[in-house]
């Protein structure tokens, strides 16, 4: 049923967003009703079908020990030259032995150390053989099938059989177990299904393959994998993957941030190390990140990723510049082989079987082109200092691009002026919910020239390791800001996605979703965006609002606070703002806006944001609420340019009982979304919002 609309009441004028007091020295206004007016007959812009995505890179063992489902680490024994880590002898009932690295047996020319097993004592029971570790542990599920596959080789004299085993790190208790029989003196790939039992789960696991026979046996690339998502061999992790696919993103930005650049150019993303057989795969040492990265995630992986979760892909090509002592190429030829290799990524993701690299993919098992719009060429470069360095290679990968790929729109990583880069990638990161708050309105007032963005890394850093309730009422301050103005902003991505919240597992901290080895969690963060993504129509409808309260918030010194920055005619962007170094992360990139020295004045922030976007089709309009303050807030709502609402409707709310509040691996849903029905709604009503809360309602008007 349908209320007929009575008459609006006039509020205060806002062309766009909302109003509130001036960021001067003023006293807080007292919190007392809130009017927004929303016109939902009227369209301030189109919301992007693009806008709600993921960024992703090898941090914080984000794929390693993270969403890639590989179980063992230090597969191929590539993580240390002369040490075999992660790997450890084992000489049970008076069996024994000895393990070190080989470079006599070569399992192929990208891996040339195997590790040896010399057997001098077992008989009877007694066993000897070789143990990993896992990341943080070999998770253990009841009832699993996991599959585990290895290359070996046997000295003559030996010929097995080798036992393969999960195993409690005390050797007590035997998760799973499978016979491997008949080694032979050629590497061979041995394979074998281990199913736990009814038992676990557990995660002070190891992965056991040993032998009761003396001899020497070499072994290499020793892997184990659990249940995939959607059972892709070589897959990804389901849990994690699962929450991926609950928010429901659009698309996914890869392979980095710093990771894709590298410290130097050898320690690049180099992609065409990164695919194939992953027996072939040398992996590289990310450095940026000070891990090894075995790159079992490579980028055919990064592309199914994509498929699995219905993304389109937004590439990062490496685009000549590396981040220790801003190693950069800048002369034409030196540049050129970059970017062939750019051109040759683009063709292995988009070409068909006629192109060489297309002809590789489908080799690698994937005969169907991916979808292709965006291209991003490099990442954060405003951090290299040469003057015009950028605006050179950028000139050169377009040229290159546009010319074989004139469909593809391009992602600038700071202003360029001599190409009209079609988009450009702006990173946020705030130090407090209030800064973030503070600046959601920057892009209201935002010039439109014709050049769109991606808000391609952003975040409220306050929490550890996963952001708390506070950094998501920033968070969503901010997204209201994002989708309200997402006529301009095309794209948005927090970062970083991922944190393997395991001690050593972080490089920086305040990240989107936790895990361990056995379960995974989403952040109060991580919900917001899920209700901001899973909620909103096509189109932005014009709200205002008025009597909004606010807080008085003291601006840190020299971070540029005052109006939001324009971008100069003819440039885009406005210059990045990066955390402080420290804290957990790099940050501290260049693109710091020149700021005072002395503490600025202070600020009054809104408590209350908001934004209005209606469905097109179905006439439903969504009201997102975010109340940061302490107190519960009336919110007095009235709709212009319907006919009818219906009373009965739906709201979605996150709430908690302070700012510090967060999720945890031990505390996974203390702050979730709660879905309820709502009655009494109108064209005319109020309601009342908790402290500390995002909202979205939900409400069907024609
Ligand atoms: O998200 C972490 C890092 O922040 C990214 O790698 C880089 O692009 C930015 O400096």
């Amino acid at each position: 049923m349908f209320i007929k609309t009575g008459i609006v009441q006039a509020f205060l004028p806002a062309a766009f967003g909302f109003l509130f007091a001036a960021p001067t020295a003023a006293q807080a206004q007292p919190a007392s009703a809130v009017e927004i007016q929303i016109k939902a007959d009227q369209v301030a812009s189109h919301v992007s079908p693009m806008l709600y995505g993921l960024m992703t890179e090898e941090i914080n063992y984000s794929y390693d020990g993270g969403l890639y489902g590989e179980l063992v680490r230090n597969r191929n024994f590539k993580e240390d030259a002369k040490d075999a880590v992660h790997w450890q002898l084992v000489q049970e009932r008076g069996g024994a032995g000895s393990i070190s690295l080989d470079t006599g047996q070569p399992l192929n020319d990208a891996v040339p150390a195997s590790l040896k097993l010399t057997v001098t004592e077992a008989s009877g029971a007694q066993r000897v053989g070789i143990a990993n570790d896992g990341f943080w542990g070999i998770p253990v599920r009841p009832n699993t099938p996991y599959r585990a596959s290895f290359y070996a080789k046997a000295a003559p004299g030996f010929t097995g059989p080798l036992t393969v085993a999960i195993v409690s790190t005390d050797g007590g208790t035997v998760h799973a177990t499978a016979q491997v029989g008949h080694v032979t003196q050629e590497w061979k790939k041995y394979e074998a299904t281990l199913t736990t039992g009814k038992a676990g789960p557990a995660a002070d696991t190891r992965l056991v393959i040993s032998t009761g026979s003396p001899g020497t046996v070499w072994f290499n690339m020793v892997s184990l994998f659990p249940p995939t998502f959607n059972n892709r061999p070589d897959g990804n992790r389901k849990d994690i993957m699962q929450l991926l696919a609950d928010m429901k993103p659009a698309f996914l930005r890869f392979p980095g941030g710093n990771y894709l650049e590298g410290n130097t150019v050898g320690t690049r993303f180099d992609w065409k190390k990164t695919i194939g057989d992953i027996s072939q795969r040398p992996g590289h040492m990310d450095d940026a990140w000070r891990y090894w990265s075995s790159d079992g995630m490579g980028l055919l992986e990064f592309l199914e990723w994509c498929e699995d979760l219905h993304m389109q892909p937004v590439l990062g090509v490496y685009a000549g510049y590396s981040l220790r002592n801003g190693a950069r190429f800048t002369s034409f030829p030196e540049l050129e082989p970059f970017v062939k290799e750019a051109l040759d990524e683009i063709e292995y993701v988009t070409g068909d079987a006629s192109t060489t690299w297309g002809a590789r993919r489908a080799k690698d098992g994937h005969p169907a082109p991916f979808p292709l719009e965006y291209v991003e060429i490099g990442n954060e470069d405003n951090a290299d200092r040469q003057v015009g360095s950028y605006e050179t290679r950028f000139a050169q990968f377009f040229d290159a691009i546009k010319s074989k790929y004139p469909q593809l729109k391009l992602i600038a990583t700071t202003a360029v002026n001599t190409r009209a880069a079609d988009v450009i990638d702006e990173h946020y990161y705030r130090r407090s919910e209030e800064e973030m708050a503070f600046h959601s309105n920057d892009y209201d007032t935002r010039r439109r020239t014709g050049q769109t963005v991606f808000v391609g890394e952003w975040a409220t850093r306050v929490g550890d390791p996963t952001p708390t309730l506070g950094a998501a009422l920033g968070d969503a301050a901010w997204m209201t800001g994002m989708e309200r103005n997402s006529d301009l902003i095309v794209m948005a991505s927090y970062a970083p996605l991922f944190v393997n919240v395991n001690k050593g597992g972080m490089q920086w901290v305040t990240d989107m979703i936790g895990y361990d080895t056995l379960t995974s969690y989403g952040s109060p963060t991580y919900y917001a965006q899920k209700m901001f993504s899973g909620y909103h129509g096509d189109n932005v409808v014009p709200l205002t609002a008025s009597g909004v309260p606010t807080k008085e918030w003291q601006p840190p010194a020299g971070r540029g606070f005052g109006p939001p920055p324009q971008p100069a005619a003819g440039a885009a962007g406005t210059p990045q703002v990066q955390p402080p170094q420290g804290g957990g992360g790099r940050g501290g990139r260049g693109g710091q806006p020149a700021g005072l020295q002395q503490p600025p004045m202070p600020m009054q922030v809104p408590l209350l944001f908001f934004d209005a976007t209606r469905d097109s089709k179905t006439g439903t309009v969504y009201v997102k609420v975010v109340n940061r303050g302490g107190t519960p807030q009336a919110v007095h709502i009235a709709l212009s340019g319907v006919t009818a609402v219906e009373p009965g409707g739906q709201i979605v709310t996150m709430s908690g009982s302070g700012p510090s509040d967060t999720n945890s691996i031990t505390e996974p849903t203390k702050i979730v979304p709660v879905t309820s029905k709502v009655d009494g709604l109108s064209a005319n009503f109020t309601r009342t919002f908790p402290p500390y809360s995002i909202n979205v309602l939900e409400m069907k008007a024609k």
